[in-house]
């Protein structure tokens, strides 16, 4: 089954500024300015994230901040909204694959 393209930027909205990313260590050369979830649609990532229950492929649905379904690792940060976050030059971004884990010393049980 051929992969469709679902994403294109107008050519109007086309910048020939470019900046290379990572995503899940490979290289990425996307539009500069662009979210980091509209620079991946457009590089055809199809999965940010997995669900925590299932484990089942998500992806940005509404690009405003909301649905939280673009979850990604950026520069070791977890549980970014890639659809929040404009792209810069060197990121690292990866596959959130499961859900974060809070550090032991992280919880403060005596309070
Ligand atoms: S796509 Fe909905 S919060 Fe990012």
């Amino acid at each position: 089954m051929a992969t469709e393209i679902l994403f294109r930027q107008l050519p109007s909205a086309a910048s020939a500024a470019t900046v290379q990313i990572r995503f899940n260590d490979q290289p990425l050369t996307v539009p500069a300015g662009s979210s980091v979830a509209a620079a991946l649609l457009l590089a055809g990532v199809q999965r940010f994230r997995g669900s925590a229950v299932s484990g089942g492929s998500r992806a940005p649905y509404c690009m405003m901040g909301v649905c939280f379904e673009c979850l990604v690792e950026i520069d070791g940060e977890p549980s970014v909204q890639s659809c929040l976050v404009t792209v810069r030059e060197g990121m690292s971004v990866r596959t959130q694959d499961h859900a974060p884990t809070v550090a032991a010393a992280e919880v403060d049980h005596a309070a």
